[in-house]
């Protein structure tokens, strides 16, 4: 999604602005700008393409200015050009404003400015806020942005600047993230906290219907009615370090490394010295969870296995009906959910508009909708009645991987809550299982230690076209995820089945050249697992197998095996998800890839 810095204080803005955009690269983007208010007036360079074409144009011609906004723009309206990228200028160029959304009336609005004599030159919706705020101007930007987002139907976040009121930047948000982080002397306004964390700690979280005016000096929000309101603020804890590679050639390298902190940090505090697991933002009785009739989880993509993972745990040890559906399903089937419904969000960004919008859904039929996200201050933070937070720190790359073993922990300790609220599960069970999912990231980092061999497997492969992941049980999530992190990252085809089902179709596309990855952790299914190992080998397949120390019998039906530390089959998941995205990632890289920013993707998809 769009990428938007501003900044308002002593320093030349120009160069603030460059390093705020690259810190927000990885939400993907096709072109990028800014505009800088100086001396001689505003200046706007712009240029398509990646970020070091706009910097060349800068140290070209250096905008002078200390206040100013920028963009990285992922095309939504109008192709990728520049005379489309932000900032987009009013009639009398006296206008800037970059915008991370999507405006829905944008049609009837650019019939109505043209009409009344408006010449808007790009084919975006972002520039119809432009002409409006240009034509409410009497004076006040602040007024004049106030007045024109009341005319905007759909997503945004803006920051607007006016030739006439160089110490000022105007915010305004709606369904669309945007923070400001507050300085000494300075202001800093951000899509996202790693741009702001080189600045200050400090940062206010802007609301939907918010305005904020924005200056060195400090920030005034006027809500939604219109009124002055004091803005949550926030201490980041996450240092810098957090948000860079730390070492390592890539953020996702760096992400799948950090997994057992991730995994740690997420299970810390949640058994209690009496044996109860702690999950107050549960916010709900015991009486109120033992009137759930059923779970519906909503999620997309990598937090959507991560679901059918929690589906797997909770109807094992609350035995509480669970389905599990994609957001962007969910929203438009009209769901059958009420008062007797929990509904599961899970969103790594928070922000993924069908899952926001399936909370919605939810919680107009009646349903409680919580969600498990990892950003505080998201937009489901708002939507939902409670938030499970993880705690894995941000996650750069775009392709999910601490956030998600993050996200399955969060599960377990919600699985074990509504069992213990249930009473399904002894309190014996209850603490050994607890003993076995406290010991998973010393697990995690076991298999990270000793994962030289994955590289060596994965230069086999880089050449296939497509290829299978298989598993059953839980082992099923567990290669839905491989695959996707193959096909999203190494751009392979790559599809996952439940292994039972090949010979209902799948096995007719088993040659020698589509390698099959099967987990093979032990379960009460395992033998079966090992059967179709041997009927795709016996059809010529390659196959590598995700398996348990001390299983020395795997060796037989499989080319490679990735061994993991052995688990209870319920917890086995996350080790064995581990072997599958570094295998991914080294096809990936060994392809040349650009790993941390696959083509065509987004870190966080905001629109439909
Ligand atoms: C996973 O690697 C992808 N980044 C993508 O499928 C992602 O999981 C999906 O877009 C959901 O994002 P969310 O968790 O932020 O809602």
């Amino acid at each position: 999604m769009c990428g938007i810095v501003g900044y308002c204080g002593p320093r030349q803005a120009s160069d603030v602005l460059l390093r705020g955009l690259a810190r927000l690269e990885y939400r993907g983007y096709d072109s990028a700008g800014m505009t800088v208010l100086g001396d001689e007036g505003i200046t706007t360079l712009r240029r398509v393409g990646k970020l070091h074409h706009l910097a060349e144009a800068v140290a070209a011609e250096p905008p002078t200015g200390t206040i100013g906004i920028g963009h990285t723009r992922w095309a939504t309206h109008g192709r990728p050009t520049e005379e489309n990228a932000h900032p987009h200028a009013d009639c009398t160029g006296s206008v800037a404003v970059v915008h991370n959304g999507i405006i829905e009336n944008y049609l009837d609005l650019r019939e109505e400015l043209g009409a009344s004599g408006h010449v808007l030159r790009s084919e975006t919706d972002t520039e119809t806020v432009s002409h409006l705020v240009e034509s409410y101007y009497e004076g006040s930007i602040s007024y004049a942005v106030a007045r024109a987002v009341k005319r905007l139907h759909g997503s945004y976040a803006l920051a607007v600047m006016h030739a006439d009121e160089p110490g000022t930047i105007v915010v305004a948000r709606q369904d669309s993230p945007l923070i400001v982080g507050v300085g000494e002397g300075e202001s800093i306004i951000a899509s996202d906290i790693p741009v702001v964390l080189e600045y200050t700690r400090e940062v206010l979280v802007l609301e939907d219907g918010d305005v904020a005016t924005v200056t060195a000096g400090g920030v005034v929000v006027h809500g939604a009615d219109g009124a002055v309101r004091e803005p949550e603020r926030m201490h980041v804890e996450w240092d810098l370090e957090a948000a860079e590679k730390g070492g390592f050639e890539t953020f996702m390298l760096k992400e799948i490394h950090e997994q057992p902190s991730a995994i740690r940090n997420t299970l810390r505090g949640r058994m209690g010295a009496d044996g109860a697991i702690q999950l107050s933002e549960l916010a709900m009785t015991e009486a109120e969870i033992a009137a759930i009739e059923r779970i519906v989880i909503i999620a997309c993509g990598t937090s959507y296995h991560a679901g059918v993972i929690a589906k797997t745990l909770i109807e094992q040890w609350a035995r509480i009906p669970v389905e599990v559906d994609v957001s962007s399903e969910f929203r438009y089937r009209d769901p059958i959910v009420d008062a007797r419904t929990l509904v599961v969000a899970i969103t790594q960004s928070g922000e993924t508009a069908d899952t926001l919008a399936g909370v919605r859904e939810a919680r107009q039929s009646g349903a409680k909708a919580f969600a498990v996200t990892n950003v505080v201050g998201s937009r489901v933070t708002r939507e939902s009645d409670g938030v499970i937070y993880t705690h894995a720190g941000p996650e750069i790359g775009v392709a999910a991987t601490k956030t998600f073993t993050a996200q399955a922990a969060a599960l377990m300790v919600l699985a074990l809550k509504l069992a213990q609220a249930k009473g399904t599960l002894e309190r014996e069970r209850v603490e050994s299982l607890w003993e076995e999912i406290s010991r998973i990231p010393e697990i995690v980092e076991a298999i990270l230690g000793s994962s030289g061999d994955i590289e060596a497997c994965a230069r086999e492969y880089t050449g296939v076209a497509s290829s299978l992941f298989l598993g059953r049980g839980i082992g099923v999530p567990v290669a839905m995820e491989g695959a996707l992190k193959l096909k999203e990252i190494s751009y392979i085809h790559a599809e996952a089945y439940p292994a039972g089902e090949m010979k209902h179709g799948p096995i007719a596309l088993i040659t020698d050249d589509v390698p099959v990855v099967v987990v093979a952790t032990q379960g009460h299914t395992y033998e079966k697992v090992v059967s179709n190992m041997q009927e795709v080998r016996a059809r010529g397949a390659h196959v590598i197998a995700v398996a348990t120390f001390g299983d020395d019998e795997i060796c037989k039906h499989a080319e490679h095996v990735l061994y993991v530390p052995r688990t209870s089959e319920a917890v086995s998941a996350i080790p064995a998800v581990v072997p599958l995205q570094l295998l991914a990632y080294h096809i990936a890289a060994l392809r040349g890839c650009n790993v941390d920013q696959p083509r065509n993707l987004a870190k966080s998809v905001t629109v439909e």
